[in-house]
């Protein structure tokens, strides 16, 4: 009886012990969802702008070349085919940010995972209280905890999140995308269904088809100097860090 006691009372201890030195101060999955969705949402309002010139590009360029003629109410149905499809898409795309942020913070490499104690730069403030901007500032190596997503965020984390949006983008435009043969789809329907000449239409959608994917390759370049260039995405960096400083 008395040993059993103390075998207990040694079972405790430990696990009193385990559960004061293993370290919670890991971006646990709350703090991994919820800084993926601050990013998601502040760079979609940067794709929002851009996506903009998308439409306007597509619309301009549908028809280059094509030698029948296109009357003003097929022009007007197929430029509100590209701005609905268009929309759709971008809708889809930006989705998929916080899903596409979360591996690139914390899948890629270097991940941002691992323990913080070695050596402990930063103690954890308690539940509730948020990690300040100094304790961004002295978690100068990179493990699991936010105070290093934040330390890193100018060298690894905006850098990386760029590239991964931007090579999302270049994916979901391929010529073998589902977008291509949607919004083809979609155009040459309105097309046909619009006063297009029955005789024509053939050669409308060979064209239409070749402009939308010079288009499509045109913009994946465009994107990939424009999105989050220079300075343009630091206006978000001090709403992010706060948000990522306020996980435990
Ligand atoms: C960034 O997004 C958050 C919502 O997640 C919003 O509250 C904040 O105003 C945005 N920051 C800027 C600079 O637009
Ligand atoms: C954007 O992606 C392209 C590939 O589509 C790549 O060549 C370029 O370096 C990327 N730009 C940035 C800033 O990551
Ligand atoms: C689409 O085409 C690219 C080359 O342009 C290829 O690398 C990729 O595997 C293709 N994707 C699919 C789903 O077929
Ligand atoms: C399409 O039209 C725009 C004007 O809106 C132009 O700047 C662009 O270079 C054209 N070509 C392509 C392939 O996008």
């Amino acid at each position: 009886m008395k040993s059993s006691l103390t075998y207990f009372a040694t079972i405790v201890a430990i696990s009193v012990l385990l559960f004061t030195i293993v370290p919670t101060n890991a971006c646990e999955q709350s703090c991994r969802t919820g800084i993926s969705l601050a990013f998601g949402d502040n760079y979609s309002k940067e794709v929002k702008v851009l996506f903009v010139e998308f439409k306007k590009r597509l619309q301009d360029n549908l028809s280059n070349g094509f030698t029948g003629s296109v009357s003003s109410s097929a022009r007007s149905s197929c430029n509100k085919v590209i701005e609905e499809e268009t929309d759709k898409f971008e809708d889809t795309f930006t989705g998929n940010f916080a899903k596409l942020i979360e591996d690139s913070i914390f899948n890629q490499s270097p991940q941002f995972k691992g323990q913080c104690q070695h050596p402990l730069r930063v103690n954890q403030p308690p539940a509730g209280v948020a990690w300040t901007m100094d304790d961004c500032q002295n978690q100068d190596y990179i493990c699991g905890n936010p105070p290093a997503v934040c330390h890193f965020m100018d060298q690894y984390v905006k850098p990386r999140n760029v590239k991964n949006v931007n090579e999302s983008l270049k994916d979901r435009l391929s010529p073998n995308g589902s977008f291509f043969s949607t919004l083809s789809r979609a155009i040459i329907i309105s097309a046909a269904k619009s006063n297009i000449k029955a005789n024509d239409l053939p050669s409308f959608a060979t064209v239409a088809e070749k402009n939308i994917l010079d288009t499509f390759s045109g913009f994946v370049d465009y994107f990939a100097q424009e999105f989050c260039k220079g300075t343009t995405c630091d206006k978000y960096d001090h709403d992010i860090k706060v948000k990522l400083l306020s996980y435990p």
